[in-house]
């Protein structure tokens, strides 16, 4: 029953979506049909085959399913794409649970920083507990440094971590810390085509560009690519969402790297939007 409700909990942001694209009734229905057909065939298999006991455990596998998220495996291809680009001896991640990582540890030595520990951890991974305001690892020692959709979260506590509204500047601030020089940063995260950030509190940020810029601040921009949300594709800066609505929001991927000559005067900025204006 525990399970059975955590599943539907899971499954919550995709009905939410196909509601939103009036496409959730007609999918409950045709799931419905599915699983009268599959019962029909149940009881067949259990005439032909008496030999196996038989349980009802009903899926459809036959296309993507409301469970997917598309800019979940786009990111995952973005940031696989730029490791191999870079071809570093290690990886260092932040906010790390963790299909992905574990592909990416099955080919190079992993460094992994969560608040939570993982279920599953592999042999080539060492695994730290804690916060990604305050990294373990050493000034300028990261040659590749990734963290996937967490920036955002951090410190709005739902993940059980402590409330801090300033959490992502000090994560941000540490990532500038732990990179070496040359060193690079593949973050994703959400955005918004506003001029000005906005927060769905306590599920995450939504950052505008201006303000990716600011916090990344010191560091230089390589790579910048953008997945919508309602078009489920890659989409230039100027297809970005721009209403303010919980919903209403995309993913952003970059690639930056701490410059040779690194100017720790400049450090971070603040964070602030490019303009105050809401639009
Ligand atoms: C949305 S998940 C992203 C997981 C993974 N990077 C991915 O893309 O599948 C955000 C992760 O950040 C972690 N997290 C949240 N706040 C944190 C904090 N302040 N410090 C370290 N990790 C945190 C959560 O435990 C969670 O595993």
């Amino acid at each position: 029953m525990k399970s059975e409700i955590l599943r539907l909990y899971q499954q919550l942001p995709a009905y939410l979506s196909l509601l939103r694209r009036g496409q959730l009734f007609s999918v409950l229905a045709a799931h419905r049909q599915y699983v009268v057909q599959q019962r029909d065939r149940m009881a067949v298999f259990q005439e032909q085959c008496p030999e196996f006991s038989i349980v009802e455990e009903i899926i459809d596998r036959s296309s993507h399913g409301i469970q997917h998220a598309d800019y979940q495996i786009a990111q995952f291809w973005y940031a696989s794409r730029a490791i191999a680009a870079l071809v570093p001896a290690e990886v260092y991640d932040i906010g790390s649970h963790r299909p992905w990582l574990i592909g990416v540890a099955a080919g190079l030595r992993l460094h992994t920083l969560d608040v939570r520990p993982p279920d599953l951890s592999v042999p080539t991974e060492v695994f730290h507990e804690g916060l990604a305001e305050k990294l373990p690892w050493q000034s300028d020692s990261v040659e590749c440094l990734t963290s996937l959709c967490a920036l955002e979260h951090f410190g709005l506590g739902s993940y059980g971590d402590p409330y801090d509204p300033h959490a992502d500047l000090k994560a941000v601030a540490e990532m500038h810390r732990v990179l070496r020089p040359g060193g690079h940063l593949i973050l994703t995260t959400l955005c918004t085509g506003r001029n000005k950030s906005f927060v769905r509190f306590n599920a995450g940020r939504v950052y505008s560009l201006g303000r990716l810029h600011e916090m990344l601040g010191a560091l230089e921009v390589v790579d910048e690519t953008f997945f919508s949300m309602p078009l489920q594709r890659f989409v230039s800066k100027s297809e970005l969402q721009t209403q303010l609505v919980p919903h209403a929001w995309d993913i952003y991927f970059g690639t930056w790297k701490k410059p040779l000559q690194y100017d720790r005067g400049v450090g971070i900025g603040r964070g602030k939007d490019s303009t105050g204006s809401d639009g």
